[in-house]
């Protein structure tokens, strides 16, 4: 920057020097023709100060365009700096694992039965994996004997295994389903927010959605993000008021917290309804410790919308945001958050218009705006997509199905999981952890989570928008990998 400045500052002299010269000498030969041709030597003299001038500013232009080159060059080498020392570090989680699961033989049928009945459509492999009594069940719901264990030690230690049993500093199977995770800056810890689900699962009526009562919002902490300390039941249901929003009976899913600067207090969003989800509100909760207990406030309907599920997310500059799926899921809504983050402005915005999406995970990196949706069918796991957009209140666009590796079938259904949040990476830019719940309908309580290394870079793969013929947005991928852990690097940015 300074070397530019001052090569400015020399071109600028010097070309003041030689143009005044040249001007020294045009007046002198001047006088003498003068006497002949007065008026040519005044063109001669505008000619040369315009065409000096035009030679010292296209000088002072490139002078500006070295100085602009040189900052951008600079600003470049910071990141690539950064980059590349996070490149090396999380390599060998951006390299594409393959996944050759052997799916057990289906059923051998009987011709008679054949001839009696009339061929059977062959269960689809999504509905044997939904059926706990079946082999592929089993296949993804490991029991509790591979469990990822933090008091155990050994050679496991800190690895992620995704799908397996996760215990918590106690020995008991983390319940914190549907969840997010708060980093907070005044205890140095992360806290991870879910559902509780430990209780039976059962159906209210035999049409309805497997359930499990509200237990309440458990809360986990932790250093490493993978040994959890339960916390307890930050935010209980309610046992006997079955008017209350958190009555057993009613749904409170996917709760989110954030910390509010200003006021001081950590504010929980939650999808809240009734065993039909005909409710379909907001429900809002507070409290002055990352740990609770958290009073509960009240809920609503966004703008008189219905809001199934949702998320919150907190931007750089403090402003906050609610994102729900609404209109029977065909679309999602944006709304920025009041000061206190207790309350919803009067802005909305109406986002993936006709996209049934669910399950909305944002995220940011340099400037712009990401996010991760599932589709809609329930309990059972299907195909994630991946968004985009430069201003948070959309334009969203659809860049595609994030999932890389394992086999079709696991991009398919986003590893057999649904999403649920996505945690930046302190001091590795462009590296998240996506988190993701992979639900087992017929007994809840036992859903596993699907933690897996998230990267924005590359190319997208069907980016509706194009700049000078190239997408004009990074790819966000997801990498499947049987066991992984984060870089040693990242500990020191914690
Ligand atoms: C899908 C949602 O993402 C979950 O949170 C839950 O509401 C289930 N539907 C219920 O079927």
């Amino acid at each position: 920057m300074i070397s530019s400045i001052s090569i400015f500052i020399w071109i600028k002299s010097t070309t003041d020097y030689y143009c005044s010269f040249l001007m020294k000498i045009s007046k002198g030969g001047t006088k003498m023709r003068n006497k002949q041709r007065k008026s040519s030597s005044l063109n001669f003299d505008a000619g040369c100060r315009s065409s000096l001038s035009f030679i010292v500013w296209s000088l002072v232009g490139v002078a500006l365009v070295v100085c602009f080159f040189s900052i951008v060059r600079q600003a470049d080498t910071r990141q690539n700096h950064i980059y590349f020392r996070h490149l090396s570090a999380t390599r060998e989680l951006e390299e594409i694992e393959e996944e050759h699961f052997r799916m057990p033989p289906p059923h051998k049928v009987n011709p008679r039965a054949v001839k009696r009945r009339g061929p059977r459509k062959a269960p689809k492999v999504i509905d044997q994996y939904l059926d706990e009594s079946s082999a592929i069940h089993a296949l993804f719901f490991p029991d509790e004997r591979t469990a990822v264990n933090p008091t155990k030690g050994g050679n496991d230690s800190m690895y992620f295994y995704p799908g397996r049993v996760w215990l918590d500093t106690d020995g008991h199977a983390i319940q914190a389903h549907g969840g997010g995770i708060l980093y907070d800056h005044i205890t140095a810890k992360y806290y991870w927010y879910g559902e509780n689900k430990d209780g039976p699962t059962y159906q209210a009526h035999p049409k309805a959605t497997h359930r499990v009562d509200i237990i309440g919002v458990s809360c986990y902490s932790s250093k490493d993000l993978w040994t959890w300390t339960n916390e307890g039941v930050v935010l209980p249901g309610e046992p006997n008021n079955a008017n209350h929003d958190l009555h057993k009976s009613k749904v409170l899913e996917r709760p989110k917290v954030i910390y509010n600067d200003r006021s001081r207090q950590y504010v929980m969003w939650m999808h809240i309804d009734d065993a039909n989800y005909t409710k379909a509100s907001v429900g809002v909760a507070v409290s002055n410790s990352p740990t609770g207990p958290f009073s509960y406030l009240y809920s609503f309907r966004p703008h008189g919308f219905e809001s199934r599920d949702m998320t919150i997310f907190k931007d750089d500059d403090g402003s906050a945001y609610l994102f729900y799926s609404s209109r029977d899921n065909t679309e999602l809504h944006v709304s920025p958050l009041t000061k206190d983050y207790l309350n919803i402005t009067v802005a909305m915005r109406r986002i993936l218009l006709r996209r049934h999406r669910e399950a909305p995970a944002v995220f940011k990196l340099q400037g712009t705006y990401y996010m991760i949706t599932s589709g809609c069918s329930g309990w059972a796991p299907n195909r994630a997509l991946a968004h985009a957009a430069e201003s948070i209140m959309g334009p969203w666009e659809t860049l595609g199905n994030p999932c890389v590796g394992g086999n079709r079938f696991f991009r398919l259904t986003t590893f057999l999981s649904q999403s649920t949040f996505v945690l930046p990476l302190p001091g590795l830019p462009g590296t998240f952890i996506f988190m993701a719940d992979r639900w087992n309908p017929s007994d809840l309580r036992d859903s596993r989570y699907v933690w897996l290394p998230l990267f924005i870079g590359g190319l997208a793969d069907e980016p509706l928008d194009y700049s000078f013929g190239f997408p004009s947005w990074s790819r966000v991928s997801i990498y499947w990998h049987r066991k992984w852990r984060l870089p040693e690097s990242w500990k020191r940015y914690t």
